[in-house]
């Protein structure tokens, strides 16, 4: 969202009454988050990592995905991601509750860093093709990249 500076959105749900996903629950200790684009070859690790794990445990360690350190936030990014993005929280919206007392969010990040393997710049360009990502369909579906092609805006 957003340009200067962009601005990143995604929505924790609630795990049960009064307390958050793990992610959420996160977020109010360090307001800071990273983001991992999923290329094709890491769609079975990002599966893996949606179980639901006890809090203290880490998904990174559980799974045996490897991370690198942020830069400038505190969150660690996947080291496979040939892009990902490093987040401040910039707010956050509790949206109406469940009738069993959960309470699902909408996060908007600020993005203050943006990482991007050199591997997948072409003439300057990011190249979709390099990137290889995965798609989130419907349901439990998921696509990969098809034809590419550009469509300039009129006016
Ligand atoms: C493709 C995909 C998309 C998901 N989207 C969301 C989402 O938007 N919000 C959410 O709360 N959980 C979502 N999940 C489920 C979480 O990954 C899962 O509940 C996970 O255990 C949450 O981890 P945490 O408790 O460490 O935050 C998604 C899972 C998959 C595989």
């Amino acid at each position: 969202m957003s340009a200067e500076p962009p601005y990143v959105v995604f929505g924790p749900n609630g795990k049960g009454p009064g307390v958050g996903k793990d992610t959420w629950e996160n977020l109010l200790a360090v307001p800071e988050f990273t983001v991992s684009l999923v290329c094709e070859e890491d769609g079975p690790a990002m599966n893996a990592s949606s179980q639901a794990f006890p809090a203290g445990v880490s998904e990174f360690e559980a799974c045996g995905i490897a991370r690198l350190p942020g830069h400038l936030v505190k969150p660690p990014r996947v080291a496979s991601a040939k892009a990902a993005l490093e987040c401040r929280v910039y707010q956050s919206v509790a949206l109406p509750r469940l009738a069993d007392g959960r309470e699902n969010r909408v996060v908007i990040g600020e993005v203050v860093g943006i990482y991007i393997a050199d591997e997948v710049i072409h003439d300057g360009r990011v190249d979709e093709r390099l990137l290889q990502p995965l798609t989130r369909l419907g349901y439990m579906n998921y696509g990969t990249l098809g034809t590419v092609f550009e469509l300039n805006r009129p006016g």
